[in-house]
């Protein structure tokens, strides 16, 4: 283990790593985590602590969103965005299927021409949702964006009212709160009222930013459009600090989503008494399920949602110093930013216009290879950039500083 385990590890631990979105894990979660592996249960339902952990864990989250058990509410706990991402698909793919006399399950997608509605900012696991259910890539309508790289809802009209003339249903809008790339926020409010309207399902991947929008003040119009999803995914091991894995999908109307997932063959258990728990396993495609909940519910037992907010915010402060820091060089130009992201070029004396692109991903190169910062390298407006994400409270502004020189000297070397 001390030989050839520990001394490679994948880095996010660091406080000088801000590629993709992995935070640091929080040491809480991580006890809790050791905790959960000795207790090995499986949470797919019952009445044991481990499935009332998780169901807890769900109303915290629904509660955020104002949403209640009392009114059909539900969720459950995943191994990611991209789960929930397939899930709230899943769903709505029941949905759109059912309103059209057909029973999808049964009879499989052939029957009508389904679309699904995103940007190209969306998290690719968008597309690889869609594959997996069945609808084909030639499903998706890519929608613009605008110059903050958030949806065009003018556009999103438009296509949605031209598919209904050509004869294709509406399945979905997947929208994001906090794009992977930028950190952006589509106009959920507007998108909300659009797929009221159309009764289209909407998708919110919040896998990223969900955390952020649900807790912190500045965000509260992107809130009160997120809780009038269908559907939102939610990372509890990106912004939310859980060791991996563990995300979560929430549905506004968990009655509908039984409908989709709901198998009980005989051999699985008897009739559940009525104060027994919901079976999560009737809301999702796993049958034997981890005791992913303990994590989170330590976490949030010990910080409280207060203590999430500072966090959160210290991370977005981070970023903001790292913005600022760049701004004031002549030798880095700032191209996007948003949430606790910053994608930025550097553009030293000595590198021509058209060696740019190459120049930023030499140094992304050169800095995983050095080891003693990591950004991933991105691209935005076809331009390659380094992206920095912040989910650390770790990382500190004089890490913020460090990194800023440790570029320069590749930069330059490389230059
Ligand atoms: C915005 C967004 N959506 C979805 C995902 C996929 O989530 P996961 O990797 O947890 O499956 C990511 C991962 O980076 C993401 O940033």
């Amino acid at each position: 283990m001390r030989q050839r385990i520990t001394p490679y590890p994948f880095g996010n631990g660091s406080p000088r790593f801000l590629a993709w979105v992995n935070s640091a894990p929080h040491p809480i979660g991580v006890a809790s985590s050791l905790i959960a592996a000795a207790l090995d249960p499986s949470v797919a339902g019952g009445r044991h602590a481990a499935v009332h952990v998780e169901h807890e864990v769900i109303r915290w989250f629904l509660e955020l969103l104002g949403w209640s058990r009392a009114e059909g509410a539900h969720g459950l706990l995943t191994s990611g965005g991209s789960a929930a991402a397939l899930l709230g698909l899943q769903a709505a793919r029941q949905r759109a299927f059912a309103k059209a006399g057909i029973d999808v399950r049964k009879q499989g997608v052939g029957a009508i021409s389904v679309r699904v509605y995103a940007t190209a900012e969306a998290h690719s696991c968008v597309t690889k949702a869609v594959e997996s259910l069945g609808l084909g890539t030639d499903s998706i309508r890519e929608i613009p964006v605008d110059e903050a790289a958030r949806m065009d809802c003018v556009a999103l009209c438009e296509m949605i009212a031209s598919d209904l003339a050509a004869g294709h249903v509406p399945l979905a809008v997947v929208a994001s709160a906090g794009t992977v790339n930028t950190g952006a926020i589509d106009p959920l409010g507007e998108i909300a009222d659009i797929c009221a309207e159309a009764g289209v399902w909407l998708h919110v991947d919040g896998a990223y930013g969900g955390p952020a929008v649900m807790l912190l003040d500045d965000l509260v119009e992107a809130r009160e459009g997120l809780a009038r999803a269908d559907s939102v995914g939610i990372d509890a091991h990106k912004w939310l600090y859980s060791p991996v894995d563990v995300g979560m999908v929430l549905y506004r109307d968990g009655r509908a989503v039984r409908e989709t997932f709901s198998l009980v063959p005989s051999y699985l258990r008897s009739e559940p008494t009525p104060d027994e728990p919901v079976w999560f396993s009737e809301y999702g495609l796993e049958q034997t399920r981890s005791f992913r909940a303990l994590k989170v519910w330590t976490q949030i037992m010990h910080l409280g949602w207060n203590g999430y907010r500072e966090l959160i915010a210290r991370d977005i402060a981070v970023a903001d110093h790292l913005a600022a820091r760049l701004d004031e060089a002549t030798d880095f130009e700032i191209v996007a930013t948003g949430l606790s992201v910053v994608c930025f070029r550097h553009r030293p004396d000595g590198v021509a216009e058209e060696d740019l692109d190459a120049h930023q991903s030499r140094l992304a190169t050169s800095l995983q290879t050095e080891g003693d910062a990591f950004l991933a390298p991105s691209a935005v407006n076809g331009r390659t950039v380094l992206r920095a994400c912040i989910v650390n409270p770790g990382t500190t502004t004089g890490d913020i500083d460090e990194v800023i020189e440790i570029i320069r000297r590749a930069g330059d070397s490389s230059a």
